[in-house]
C-alpha cells in the first residue's frame, strides 16, 4: 500500500478507536478500492476515501460527517476530498459524482454483507451467495439497523444491478479478506 494509504490509516487511527468501526471503515475502502479499478478511477483515491468517510463519527455521532472539515484540513485533504465524505450523508442536496454515488452504496452494504457473513457456522465472506444475502435483506429482524432502503435506492442511484453489486462487493471483500494488507485489523 502507497503513501496516501499510510497516512490515511493514521488519521483514522488518530479519531477512532473503536474496532468495529475501524473494521467497517476498512470494509468501506476495499469496496471503494474495488469499484474505483473496475470504473479505472485512482484506487487509492477512492479507497482513502471509503477508510475516513466515518472518521469523525466516533468524536461527533450527533453532527457527522460535517466535523469531517476539521479533522482532515489540518492534515491537507482538499475542498472535494472533505466533499466527497460530507456527500454521504443521506440529506446531501447536490447531484453525487459517481465516486459519491459509490460511496453511499458500500456504505451500508459492506455491514450488511458482513453481517450475512457472521451468522454462517464458518463465519467466512467465501461461498456466500447473492441469494442469500437478497432473502436477509427481506428479513426485517436481521441486521435491523442496516437501512433497507438506501441500499435498493444508491445502488439504483449508481446504475448497477442490485444483484451484480452485491456480488461485486461479497468477492471484493472476501478477497481482501485473505490479503496479507488486511491482516492487522481483520475485516471479519
Ligand atoms: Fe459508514
Amino acid at each position: 500500500m502507497g503513501e496516501i494509504r499510510d497516512k490515511a490509516w493514521r488519521i483514522l487511527k488518530k479519531h477512532v478507536s473503536n474496532d468495529s468501526l475501524i473494521k467497517h471503515c476498512l470494509a468501506v475502502e476495499i469496496a471503494m478500492g474495488a469499484y474505483a479499478e473496475k470504473f479505472g478511477e485512482n484506487r487509492e483515491h477512492w479507497g482513502a476515501v471509503g477508510l475516513l468517510h466515518d472518521v469523525d463519527f466516533e468524536k461527533y455521532p450527533e453532527h457527522h460527517p460535517y466535523h469531517t472539515r476539521e479533522l482532515l484540513e489540518t492534515e491537507g485533504y482538499d475542498e472535494e476530498f472533505v466533499n466527497n465524505i460530507e456527500s454521504h450523508d443521506r440529506n446531501w442536496m447536490s447531484d453525487r459524482t459517481l465516486l459519491q454515488k459509490t460511496l453511499l452504496a458500500v456504505d451500508e452494504l459492506t455491514g450488511f454483507i458482513i453481517a450475512c457473513a457472521l451468522v454462517r457456522p464458518d463465519k467466512s465472506l467465501d461461498n456466500l451467495e447473492v441469494k442469500s444475502v437478497m432473502k436477509k435483506m427481506k428479513d426485517k429482524a436481521f441486521a435491523k439497523a442496516v437501512n433497507r432502503e438506501t441500499i435498493y435506492t444508491s445502488a439504483e442511484a449508481m446504475g448497477v444491478d442490485l444483484r451484480e453489486h452485491i456480488q461485486f462487493v461479497i468477492k471484493a471483500l472476501s478477497d481482501a479478506a485473505k490479503h496479507p494488507d488486511y491482516q492487522e485489523v481483520p475485516i471479519i
